[in-house]
This record gives structure tokens, sequence and C-alpha cells, in this order.
């Protein structure tokens, strides 16, 4: 998730402009940073490596010249944060220049034709082929307008993109077009501001119209023109006026951070789908030669691995061990060697149990692989491979988008690993990429339809001294999930539980009204789920059943239900599972009067053992 930035003023500094409201799209990413202007026919180009401010100080990015520019606040997805791949990226005549909020997933074919063809590559973004691209259909077509050759470019790219061109072919326009990846255009007296949100531009003007997907918008000094990019037909489309302050703009005009993040999962999960190839291959590769295993993470990233030890089992017949990395060195340092590989998973990157644990392993020769939000982490650094989970910063401290996420890769490796090693079946795996295609809709569809009825029962229960948690399976790592969201941001003492481990002890606890809530995918231990419900309800416990659709059984048994699509795989069910949950510990929270984006005493990153 990076944020863009155009202008085009009829007087004044555009990179000054450009710089402070990259400044308010810097939530959106922040590991580098870059401005191109138009000046006397010339690109001039700053970029660098680092927070804003930091470049800024450096490389001064107020003084650029000329009333025209684009810029580009960068959170890694292809190719690491360094000065060479932060944008804007430019073409080989230094003609063109692009920034790019997105991931082009056919990027290697492209790179390749594009090299046969003789352009010559400077970064390892995805974004560059773009800038070859259009120059390539301007060489062929000298008599191409930008506008044009932007608009055959896109259409060769698969992926998700928002993009801002400047040319010195044509001086007085930015060319931009989007495919998923936000882009709002804004205008006053003064100019036209082009961003990825609009908190970039509010405090210069609240006329703000949406760019939608399919869609390339054409502007100069004088106007804009809006074509879709499938067959160039003319849409016209009026502005809006924005009634928020910028603190609720930041939130997209939700009121806190946890339920704008909930909301973006649909589309966080897209781009995971959009992982590179190459980095799935390799890591897979390395965990079929592991002779041992260990999955570590701490918190949410905990229950991600302990969801992965169930899917690299089921589908690629692979033992691996979760374990929590405050208490790996103890439980396994001794036992870590060469033949060991350690799959670190740290939204983050940086959680010092997590590293630790990390360089103990280091130490006895194992190989590190890593698995984080956060290119250029720590983590990335000392891991063998590492894959980004493409989930975009996560501001509320419950981490919500980021564990969906990480469950996708995992699942995406456990798939790998499946085929690699050829344990199921053509027709399964075909089955389930099939699937993992669609959680995104279905994650979509539970927060539209659910959303409401989740309020009423975190009402109903908002005085509940203690609530628990059970699932059988995978979906024990889901209920573990939903305890800590619960426990985390609205303070409700919770218990969570594999179904059949509660009555070894836990049931002692279960008194008329205690509402426990029930994971119940229809996966082979649905019907044992079913005993385990009948045990609690029989001492009067309240069942709030998590359910899929049509499940008639549970819902009979429950006093409450949240129904989930039907169909998803067991293995892929934690994703869409756990959003009802997160929605429940958030209207909880609500509902008690907390702030779900400050809980106390926790922070969003752990760097103390
Ligand atoms: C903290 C956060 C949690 C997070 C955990 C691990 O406790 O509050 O939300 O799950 O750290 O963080 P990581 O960045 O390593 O995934």
């Amino acid at each position: 998730m990076c944020g863009i930035f155009g202008c085009i003023l009829k007087k004044g500094s555009a990179s000054s402009l450009i710089h402070a409201s990259l400044k308010r799209l810097e939530y959106r990413g922040y590991d580098s940073v870059g401005i191109a202007t138009l000046y006397n026919n010339q690109l001039q180009i700053k970029k660098g490596q680092g927070k804003i401010d930091e470049v800024h100080q450096r490389l001064n990015l107020d003084d650029l010249k000329g009333t025209i520019g684009i810029g580009h606040t960068r959170w890694a997805t292809h190719g690491a944060p360094l000065e060479i791949n932060s944008h804007p990226h430019i073409d080989c005549t230094n003609k063109i220049a692009v920034v790019h909020n997105g991931i082009i997933e056919n990027f290697s074919e492209l790179k390749s034709e594009l090299e046969n063809n003789g352009h010559n590559f400077i970064s390892k973004t995805d974004t560059e082929i773009i800038a070859h691209l259009i120059e390539d259909n301007i060489s062929k077509n000298p008599k191409k307008g930008l506008a044009d050759a932007v608009l055959e470019a896109v259409k060769r790219l698969e992926g998700s993109y928002a993009i801002a061109v400047i040319s010195t072919i044509e001086p007085d326009k930015i060319i931009c077009a989007r495919n998923e990846s936000p882009l709002v255009l804004g205008y006053n007296e003064k100019g036209y501001y082009i961003a990825s949100d609009i908190p970039a531009f509010l405090p210069i003007t609240n006329k703000a119209l949406v760019i939608k997907n399919g869609e390339l918008i054409n502007i100069s000094a004088s106007g804009y023109e809006i074509k879709k990019i499938v067959d160039s037909t003319l849409v016209s489309r009026e502005p809006k006026i924005i009634d928020w302050t910028p603190e609720m703009a930041l939130k997209k005009g939700y009121p806190h951070f946890m339920i704008k993040e909930i909301n973006e999962q649909p589309l966080t999960l897209r781009n995971t789908l959009r992982l590179q190839d190459h980095y799935l291959d390799l890591i897979s590769t390395f965990l079929d030669r592991a002779k041992d295993v260990f999955l570590v993470a701490c918190g949410t990233s905990y229950h991600a691995c302990l969801a992965a030890s169930y899917m690299f089992s089921k589908l690629a017949f692979l033992p691996t061990y979760p374990v929590y990395a405050s208490e790996f060195i103890e439980q396994h340092g001794k036992s870590v060697n060469i033949d060991s590989t350690i799959l670190a998973v740290s939204q983050s990157g940086e959680t010092a149990d997590t590293l630790s644990s990390v360089t103990c392993a280091q130490q006895r020769a194992a190989t590190i692989l890593g698995l984080t939000n956060v290119i250029g982490s720590t983590l990335t650094r000392v891991s063998r491979v590492y894959v980004g989970q493409q989930s975009g910063p996560e501001i509320g401290v419950a981490a919500t988008k980021t564990f969906t996420s990480e469950l996708s890769v995992l699942a995406q490796l456990a798939l790998r690993l499946s085929k690699k090693r050829g344990k199921v079946s053509q027709d399964e795996m075909d089955h389930l990429s099939e699937k993992l295609e669609t959680i995104p809709k279905n994650v979509e569809t539970i927060i539209s339809t659910q959303a409401n009825k989740i309020k009423k029962i975190a009402k109903k229960y908002k005085k509940a001294k203690i609530f628990f948690f059970l699932g059988r399976g995978i979906s024990a790592a889901t209920a573990y999930e939903g305890r800590l969201k619960l426990m985390e941001i609205a303070y409700v003492p919770s218990m969570a539980f594999p179904a059949g481990e509660s009555k070894h002890g836990p049931i002692s606890l279960i008194e008329s009204g205690i509402p426990v809530v029930f994971i119940c995918p229809k996966d082979g231990s649905h019907k044992t789920l079913i005993s385990n419900i009948m045990e609690m309800k029989a001492r009067g416990a309240s069942i709030i059943s998590v359910i899929e659709t049509g499940d008639e059984i549970i819902k009979k048994l429950s006093d409450d239900y949240i129904e989930v699509p039907a169909g998803i795989p067991e293995i892929l069910s934690p994703i869409p599972f756990v959003v009802p949950l997160q929605l429940l510990a958030y209207y909880v929270a609500l509902e008690k009067g907390l702030n779900p984006d400050t809980p106390r005493n926790l922070a969003k990153c752990v760097t103390v053992k």
C-alpha cells in the first residue's frame, strides 16, 4: 500500500505542495519517497530511502522547480526499500516518469519482453515496466498522444494499480489510471490534485471525484477527461463535497482505525493473492528440504502459525512446531541445528522475542525464512528468504487485516509445498486455489451482512464477566485469536481452548448465561463439535455460534448465531471465520465506552523481551 499524489497548479511550487500532501499520505507507507516535476521541458527528480522527513532533510524536497509534478510514498512490495527502487520511475529516454500504487502480477513476463526489445531496467520494481511500456508505445507510434500511450500500456497490465504519469512529451498533463488501487481527483480554482486518498488534498480542497476501476483520467490546467480503459468511452461524473475533518478523512470516515482495517480486508486479501511466485517457490523448497520446521511468532502472528501447522500437515503432510517466540530458546534452542528451518512470522518484522529466536537459530546454523508486512524490517534482513504479506500499514494496535493476510500467505505456501510433494490431486489443488480467490468476496459478504447482528450480540453480552471461545482442529487457532481480540481491546477476561479440551478443566467455570463462542465450519469435526455444544448447553452456557449459512442443526442449538458463506474449505476457514470475532471484539469495546485503537498497556510493536 503506497501513496501517490500529483498536481497541476496555475502558479506556485508543485514540489512543496506534493511534499506536504505526501506527508498526509504517509500512513499508507513510509520506507522511501520521491517527487518528479516538469520544468523547462525536463524531468526534475528527487527521491530517497527513509521516511519523508528524513529524505527532506537530506535532499530538500521543496526546491524542485515547476508547477506540475507527481510524488510517491512507498511501502515496498517488489524490491527492497532502497533509493534505486523508490518512485518515480523513468523510461530509457528520461522523458516519462511514473508513480504507482499496487502490484503488477505479470511484471516478469512484461519485463523480459521489454528487455528483449532493448529496454534497460534500473530498479527491481514492477512499476518500472510501466514507464518502459509507455515509451515503447510512443516509439512505435510517435504520433500517439501521451494519454493513448498510457491507455495502451495499462491494457497490458494484470494486477492492481493506481498510476500517475508525467512526460516531457506533453508537459502540461498528468495521465492517471486505476484498477483496484484507490485514486481520487480534487480541484479548485488554483489547480488539480490527484491522490490515493482524500486526506492528501483535504486542506486544499473539499471538492473530490472518485476515479473508478478501469478508468483513465487525462488532466491538464484547463480541465480533465475520464474514459473507460476497455473501450475509450467517455465518463461523466459530478464531484462530491467532502465534509470530513482531516482526522475523519484519515480514517476514511470510519470512527476508528480498527474498523477501517477490518473493512479493508477484502482488498488486502486480494493483494495478498498477488505474491511473487518466485519467493513462494523458494520458501516452499526450503520447507520441503527441512528436517524440523519451527513456526515462530508472538501474539496474533503466533495464532497464524498455529493455523499454519494444520495447513502444512493436512495439505503437504509436513509436521511443523508452532512455538511462542518468547519460549523458543528455552523449549527448542538446544535441539535446533543445521537441518532445522525456522519460519518466523512477524507483521512488524521487529518483535524482539521473534528476532532473538531467529538469532539463536542462526547461531546454530539453521535456515531462517521470514513472513512479514514490513519489507526492510530486521526480519527481512536476517532471513535467507522472506515474503511480504502485502497488507499495507496497520495502525490499530489490535492486528486484524495483517492476521488474515498472514493466513492467506501461509495457505498459499502450504498449497505450493503440497504441489511440490504431489500430496494432493490436481482437482483438489484447483478447487482450493479457486476457493482462495473467493475468500475476499466472502469476507466482504460477512462484513456487509453480519455487522449489525454482531452489534446486537455485543450489546446483549456486554456485561458478561467472562467469555469462552471454542473450536476444534484448525478452528482452535481461530478461537484463540477471537479470545485475544476481545481480551485486548474490550478487557473481558476470556478463555480459548480446543473444544475437546474444555471438559478437562475449563468447563468447571461454566454457569448459567456465560457466553461460549463456538467456531463451527462444516469440516470433519462438525459432529463432535455438536457434542461439545451440548455439553456446554447442559450447564446453562449461552451459545454464540459462528456457522456456515444453512447449518440448521447448530443454528437451533444456539442462543445467537453469526453466518459465514458456506463451502469454504477447512484449511482456509480461519480467514473468514475470524472476521465476526474481530467485529464482536470491536463492538463490545464500543459498548463499554473504550477506544479500540489504543488499548491500555499494549504496543503495536514490542521491541523488548
Ligand atoms: C504485539 C501486538 C500484537 C502482535 C504482536 C506480534 O503484541 O500488540 O498485535 O500480534 O505484537 O507482533 P508482530 O509484529 O511480530 O506480528
